[in-house]
């Protein structure tokens, strides 16, 4: 079944329907129309429509707002240079580039799935065509070293290009259920980084190897310096849970 625009705005407008108090993101939202609206629409129907419904779903777009409204407050407007891990297609940095105030210098977005990383550039068409301010890597995270960043990304000719030096100012891992043996990839985050983490009481998924039962748990798995941030969001179908701070 191939993806409706309605259901592409419904999803964009899901905020309307979340406790998230954010008129003006919504106001963004709603100005979608017209020429944005068929640019951000194009983009996102490069993804196979299964990964589309599923990528802008109702909980996956609110929890991805929620990460923004909260990040907004403790460190906007300027993000500096982001990473996330584990990003998938990367629908962050697509809300990223919509938002009307969050800046950012670079989007980093590292998945091991080849293919993911090759949605998430399509899906970012318009920030990676913007001297990449918007690249995917396909790279485990177990093995990017954060604190000598090296990385190999494809360029448009398909040719292989060494990015060295972008140090991060923020690393995101929203998909923290995911990562098995999340301790030893917690321990590779640099000490001092500023990090957004997001987990779920969604066991019963499969590829859910790391679900938390609530956010005290979540809290222990990741120590941090300072938690400046603990929620956790509602969902019909789970709880998603939210941990930002100074790792
Ligand atoms: C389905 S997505 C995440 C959904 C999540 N709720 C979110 O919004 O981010 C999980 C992603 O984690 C990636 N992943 C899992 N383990 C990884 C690893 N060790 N290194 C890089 N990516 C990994 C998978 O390839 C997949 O794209």
């Amino acid at each position: 079944m191939e993806p409706r625009p309605e259901k592409f705005l419904l999803s964009l407008m899901a905020l309307s329907r979340t406790t998230i108090q954010q008129p003006d993101i919504l106001e963004a939202m709603n100005a979608l129309d017209g020429e944005l609206l068929g640019v951000s629409y194009r983009h996102a129907c490069k993804l196979p429509p299964a990964v589309f419904t599923d990528a802008f779903s109702d909980g996956q777009t609110r929890s991805k707002l929620w990460a923004l409204s909260i990040m907004e407050k403790l460190w906007g407007p300027d993000l500096g240079t982001v990473f996330v891990a584990a990003g998938w297609v990367c629908q962050l940095a697509f809300f990223m580039a919509r938002h009307p105030r969050l800046r950012v210098h670079k989007v980093r977005s590292f998945d091991i799935c080849r293919e993911a990383t090759s949605m998430a550039d399509d899906l970012n068409r318009q920030w990676v065509i913007d001297s990449w301010r918007f690249k995917a890597v396909c790279k485990d995270i177990f093995e990017l070293d954060m604190w000598e960043p090296s990385y190999e990304v494809t360029n448009f000719k398909g040719e292989q290009v060494i990015l060295n030096g972008e140090y991060p100012d923020l690393v995101i891992n929203t998909a923290c259920e995911h990562i098995q043996d999340f301790g030893k990839w917690w321990g590779t985050v640099p000490v001092g980084l500023r990090c957004v983490l997001q987990s779920n009481d969604f066991f019963s998924q499969a590829h859910h190897v790391n679900c938390m039962r609530d956010l005290e748990e979540f809290k222990a798995s990741a120590p941090m310096r300072k938690v400046l941030f603990a929620g956790e969001l509602p969902l019909p179908k789970y709880k998603r849970f939210m941990i930002c701070g100074i790792r």
